[in-house]
């Protein structure tokens, strides 16, 4: 950093800005000994205007990839602050994928959702993955959300309990229209991602609300990924058939008939906490 200040300064002529006299003398940089001048013929004679140098040049494209990176920076930790997204999910990405617990085809799945996700957005192509507990469907949807996260692209990803709760909780202090504050505010994301829909209270005004934030989806035209234990005729069943029909048009149902990888983990840490307590 130092050194590319010095650069910038010791490469720059404070004099060049006045009328040169000597237009066969143009001043060189030190560093680089490239002329830091251009002498040019007007009708009013001919001046030396100011001239970047070889050194100079990069040193400002180094000054400018840096900014933009920082820039970068910044963007990704507002996008990862906003996301209300807790630290479990962070830790779900395709790299951590365990191949051993975790479904091939998911992995497949959440890659490619991934690679296209500009495809996806343009499309409004969603999806809602089901299944019994355990079985890695928010680990699949948190892998998404962190990966388009990382390049940038601002996601939500939210359990449909803190979602309703926060709604809930807005309508207390601002009444109506803190309803509308909070569902706006979901348009702010390319991606957003519900999890665990379904274990919200169920209550005809959840409901309507899970109504509204997917109908907002709709008309917005932006994506949505949605995890739920619930079977497809239980979604149907609880949430109205509008709520359906969306849900239907703008997801891609996935069935998740994998096992309780949690089960498995669980049994796998009490075994190894055994072996230590009899090893030790
Ligand atoms: N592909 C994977 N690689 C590594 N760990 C995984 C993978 N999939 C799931 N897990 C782990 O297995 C456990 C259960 O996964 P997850 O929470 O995603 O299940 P779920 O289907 O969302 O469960 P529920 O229906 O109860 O919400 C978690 O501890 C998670 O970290
Ligand atoms: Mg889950
Ligand atoms: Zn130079």
């Amino acid at each position: 950093m130092l050194a590319m200040k010095k650069i910038l300064e010791k490469s720059q002529n404070p004099n060049l800005d006045s009328p040169c006299k000597d237009i066969n003398n143009i001043p060189k940089c030190s560093v680089c000994t490239e002329p830091i001048g251009i002498a040019v013929t007007t009708c009013f004679g001919t001046r030396v205007y100011p001239r970047s140098c070889k050194c100079r040049r990069n040193a400002l494209e180094a000054q400018r990839l840096k900014d933009k990176n920082m820039e970068k920076q910044i963007r990704l930790k507002q996008v990862i602050s906003n996301s209300l997204m807790n630290d479990k999910f962070r830790k779900c990405t395709l790299r951590n994928w365990n191949h051993s617990v975790g479904n091939k085809n998911l992995y497949k799945v959440a890659n490619q959702y991934i690679n296209k996700f500009s495809n996806m957005k343009a499309e409004n192509k969603g999806i809602l993955i089901h299944g019994t507990p355990g079985n890695g469907k928010t680990y699949f949807s948190a892998c998404i959300a962190n990966a388009l996260m990382e390049r940038l692209v601002p996601v939500i990803c939210v359990g449909a309990i803190g979602l309703t709760e926060r709604i809930a909780q807005s309508k207390r202090t601002w009444g109506n229209e803190g309803i509308f504050t909070v569902l706006n505010s979901l348009e702010n994301a390319d991606l957003l991602v519900i999890d665990d829909l379904g274990t919200e209270e169920d209550t005809k005004w959840t409901r309507a609300m899970i109504y509204q934030i997917i109908e907002k989806r709709n008309v917005i035209n932006l994506p949505l990924i949605v995890t739920t234990n619930m079977s497809l005729e239980e979604l149907k069943e609880r949430y109205d058939d509008r709520t359906y029909s969306r849900l239907l048009g703008m997801c891609s149902f996935i069935n998740n008939t994998g096992k309780d990888i949690r089960k498995i983990q669980g049994k796998e840490k009490s075994q190894k906490f055994l072996q230590e307590l009899l090893n030790s």
